[in-house]
């Protein structure tokens, strides 16, 4: 089955009666799962788009992917409503609307970036709901160096999604990348070492292989428990 990508824009065509690809009744049949994800350099995105892939290879299943704003100061500029290029923002409904989430930030500090932390502390409405619990889940993340602390990272990505009762997935060492990859991928979630060059290194093919599995696992979960 081809990846579907659904964004902000097709939805508004398609609420405006423009010809789309898929009917209204095809659109609520989807389990849609929401990717969302910060990147600065764009190495955890193009994580986001092979786990995009991963979930679109599941029947009946596609990806919305979205990101987060960075943070600034109360003196600093603001960032524009809608970003100029990339995925649209997240909002609260995409959270409520999904069938499975998958988080990802690149390592800052053996930890995630501060702009998905910021998003994430807003979201005590949907805590307090109980919108998110009983949903998949996994993380993912990227970071300059090979030991910097990417396991750390997804380790504790994982806490707020269990405060919201999130079921979480790993990666396990029946995805064969995982035991020859020589450099990212963890059974706590898909990951990828930029390197610290001046040009990122791209994902290599047993890393990319971990992110499409990850996507697959957790859109093959969200199937069945909508069953
Ligand atoms: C403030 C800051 C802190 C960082 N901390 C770490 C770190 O703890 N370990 C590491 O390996 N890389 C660290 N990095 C590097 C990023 O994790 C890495 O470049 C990542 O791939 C960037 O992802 P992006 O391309 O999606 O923005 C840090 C980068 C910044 C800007």
């Amino acid at each position: 089955m081809p990846t579907r990508l659904t964004n902000r824009r097709d939805e508004r065509k398609h609420r405006a009666g423009v010809k789309c690809p898929a009917s209204p009744a095809t659109l609520r049949a989807m389990t849609e799962i929401l990717i969302l994800y910060y990147s600065r350099h764009g190495t955890t995105a193009a994580m986001a788009r092979q786990i995009a892939r991963g979930v679109g290879a599941v029947d009946g299943c596609s990806a919305r992917l979205r990101t987060v704003p960075p943070v600034s100061a109360e003196t600093e500029a603001v960032a524009p409503a809608v970003p100029s290029e990339g995925a649209p923002y997240c909002e609260h409904a995409d959270l409520r609307e999904c069938s499975g989430l998958i988080l990802g930030s690149p390592t800052r500090f053996g930890n995630m970036a501060a702009p998905m932390k910021y998003f994430l502390d807003s979201t005590s409405g949907l805590w307090l709901s109980g919108a998110l619990s009983g949903k998949p889940a996994a993380v993912f993340t990227s970071t300059g160096t090979q030991h910097g602390g990417q396991e750390s990272t997804l380790l504790t990505m994982m806490l707020p999604l269990l405060h919201h009762g999130m079921l979480m997935v790993g990666l396990p060492y029946t995805e064969p990348a995982l035991s020859t990859t020589t450099g990212g991928g963890t059974p706590y979630g898909a990951s990828v070492v930029s390197g610290s060059g001046p040009t990122p290194r791209k994902p290599d093919s047993q890393e990319l292989a971990l992110c499409e599995a990850l996507g697959r696992r957790v859109a093959t979960l969200a199937r069945k428990l909508a069953a």
